[in-house]
């Protein structure tokens, strides 16, 4: 997969891309990274990639001459173009795995008070929204959007079953995990978690990941979910 970023801020991108998983599949070659400097492609002597909103208005909006140029130039036929926004579909699980058997992405990383809005209406396949909040820049909404996808690409994750159960791709909350010491500062892991017996574990864990988001992300749940509840004997009422 190749995942081209366009931004104002290149310099962020260092860390993020070069240590753990996503470093490890840029190492192995499953996926390219380029980061791109908007800059490149400005207009003027100054590099100038932002301007004053028309009509007036609090600080500056991204041009939309370097970002479409930009574009014409690294996208592949086909590639999916990315704004970053919180005006975009919000990422959840299964966008991400959309994302990820795609064989280009196009990141944009606005900036300042945004983008201009032919950006958005012309140019983009796609808005996503890391979540209900609003950052500074699309710098961190595209890392975490790379994470997320790399994660997907076979090979990627040193354990080939890592995702399997993991919270999200299962559309519940991940049952929750333990390692030794089997007890620290008095707290004892469950012992149920420690006890061998694969068949009762397995149950456990079914039963912790619906308890789990039926507690804290009840707006997860599907019928199918209350009803294998009913049949594990998990107390609704409350
Ligand atoms: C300060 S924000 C602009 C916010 C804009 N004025 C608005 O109210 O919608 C600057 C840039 O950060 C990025 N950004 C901020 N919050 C985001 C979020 N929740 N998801 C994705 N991108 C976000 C976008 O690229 C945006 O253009």
């Amino acid at each position: 997969m190749r995942i081209d970023i366009l931004t104002l801020f290149p310099g962020m991108f260092m860390g993020p891309f070069s240590e753990s998983i996503l470093g490890r599949a840029v190492a192995a070659r499953l996926v390219d990274f380029q980061i791109h400097d908007l800059r490149a492609w400005a207009h003027d002597r100054h590099r100038t990639a932002d301007d004053v909103p028309f009509g007036g208005g609090p600080g500056m909006v991204l041009k939309p001459e370097p970002i479409f140029e930009a574009v014409d130039d690294i996208a592949e036929a086909g590639a999916e173009i990315v704004l970053l926004s919180p005006n975009g579909e919000l990422l959840k699980q299964e966008l991400v795995e959309q994302l990820a058997i795609q064989t280009h992405l196009v990141l944009i990383c606005g900036h300042y008070e945004g983008v201009d809005e032919r950006v958005a209406d012309h140019l983009a396949t796609r808005q996503i929204s890391v979540g209900d909040y609003v950052l500074s820049g699309g710098e961190i909404p595209a890392m975490v959007v790379a994470d997320a996808v790399v994660r997907l690409i076979p090979g990627a994750l040193g354990c080939a079953d890592s995702t399997r159960e993991e919270a999200h791709s299962t559309g519940l909350l991940e049952y929750p995990q333990y390692t030794r010491p089997a007890v620290y500062r008095g707290i004892e892991v469950p012992a149920i978690v420690r006890s061998g017996d694969h068949q009762e574990l397995a149950r456990w864990k079914r039963r912790q990941a619906l308890q789990r988001t039926r507690e804290r992300r009840p707006d997860l749940l599907r019928p199918e979910h209350l009803e294998e509840m009913r049949q594990l004997g998990i107390d609704l009422s409350s």
